[in-house]
């Protein structure tokens, strides 16, 4: 008896070692969980046709936000985003694989360089010399020429920290390249820190007298659902004037007044309330398709916000620019290839590009977009997710 009581209090008490012992990694499992930290990983992504490597990197943070960049163009091939209820969706139009990119695209995700948007019939003078640049939109230039930043392949270098992936993509663009002067040197970092933001940070220098409007262009469904147009998605601007175009979309010039025109987004309105509506901007751009001039220049702050109602996804963006082009997707029109079928539809993708005004070198009285030799263009834009309820 008395050694069966001693062997029950033993059995006793290795069980309780026992469970101490499973307590034991169970804790360290938690600390690890509260430890994570943001991940970057990268893998081929296939190559361009004439030989070179594709990388396609993940940038990952703690909340569960996943951004895909390739190396080609510096393309966001794709960008989750939380829901009301926390389901993390892709956000961003793009397609399945590297030749669909090569083969036509709208620009979806690209870095936008040397020069974003229009440059009328891809003429400016420096300094008393001409440039005629490509053209590729009609008679104007758009979007850096025929082989822009969005088409050439970029190296790519990633670092994580506790509080962010951050992958550094750079290029060097040769003097003459697309018609423009002076070799530049551009880097781009992409940042996704914890909070479900993205600050994307652009450099560039040149060794002669040039110009320089870096953009991204990532086409955003805040639905997830492609197949649906983003006409219900509520925008608010902070702008007091937008430029008005000619029938080329280059601007006029002017600044017009937004007030009591369908170009008053300073409060938040659908984007489909007005953009039928009769005007002759609107048929000009096809829709919207127009730069607004942000208030408050001169400072990095926040000039525009999203809100998806159905899934509650918000974007808000902050920016240094002293513009944004916001594009609704006018000329998507059912002939590109979607992920798992089907095709992208008329305005389901709406851009909104942080930069300087359209065909500034052309007119003086814009901010000017020249970079001379020794000095260093910066510029810098945030994309914040979060959830709104009504
Ligand atoms: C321009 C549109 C153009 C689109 C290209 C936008 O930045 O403003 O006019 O069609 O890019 O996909």
């Amino acid at each position: 008896m008395t050694f069966s009581k001693n062997h029950s209090l033993l059995l006793l008490f290795s069980m309780a070692m026992l469970l101490l012992q499973c307590q034991g990694p169970q804790d360290a499992n938690e600390s690890m969980e509260t430890k994570a930290t943001p991940t970057l990983t990268s893998q081929s992504y296939g190559k361009t046709p004439d030989g070179q490597e594709v990388a396609e990197f993940t940038l990952r943070n703690t909340a569960g936000m996943e951004l895909k960049v390739i190396t080609y163009g510096g393309i966001i091939t794709s960008w989750t985003a939380p829901d009301k209820d926390g389901k993390y969706e892709n956000i961003v139009l793009g397609y399945d694989n590297l030749e669909q990119y090569i083969a036509s695209n709208p620009y979806f995700g690209a870095i936008i360089g040397r020069y974003g948007n229009r440059i009328a019939k891809g003429q400016f003078s420096l300094n008393g010399e001409n440039f005629q640049l490509e053209t590729n939109d009609g008679p104007n230039h758009l979007h850096g020429g025929v082989k822009g930043f969005d088409k050439v392949v970029w190296n790519g270098q990633g670092e994580t920290n506790e509080n962010a992936a951050i992958l550094t993509l750079t290029y060097t663009s040769a003097d003459g390249e697309g018609g423009y002067p002076g070799t530049m040197e551009i880097a781009v970092v992409y940042k996704l820190d914890n909070d479900n933001q993205l600050i994307v940070s652009y450099q560039a220098t040149s060794d002669k007298t040039t110009i320089v409007n870096l953009t991204q262009h990532s086409y955003f469904n805040l639905s997830g659902d492609f197949s649906q147009t983003i006409l219900d998605h509520e925008l608010s601007i902070d702008a007091d004037k937008f430029l008005p175009v000619d029938e080329t979309l280059i601007p006029t010039g002017e600044l017009t007044d937004v007030s009591g025109t369908p170009f008053d987004f300073r409060s938040p309105k659908a984007i489909g309330k007005e953009v039928e509506a009769e005007d002759e901007q609107l048929v000009r751009g096809k829709g919207y398709d127009h730069c607004w001039a942000l208030n408050n220049p001169g400072s990095f702050r926040k000039v525009a916000t999203v809100v998806h109602p159905t899934s509650g996804r918000q974007l808000e963006i902050a920016t240094d620019e002293p513009g944004i082009q916001f594009y609704g997707g006018n000329f998507l029109d059912g002939t590109l290839p979607m992920p798992g079928g089907g095709t992208y539809a008329y305005r389901t993708g709406f851009c909104l590009e942080t930069q300087h005004y359209p065909d500034s070198p052309n007119q003086p009285d814009f901010p000017s977009v020249v970079l001379e030799p020794g000095q260093k263009y910066t510029s810098k834009t945030s994309f914040k997710f979060s959830t709104k309820t009504n």
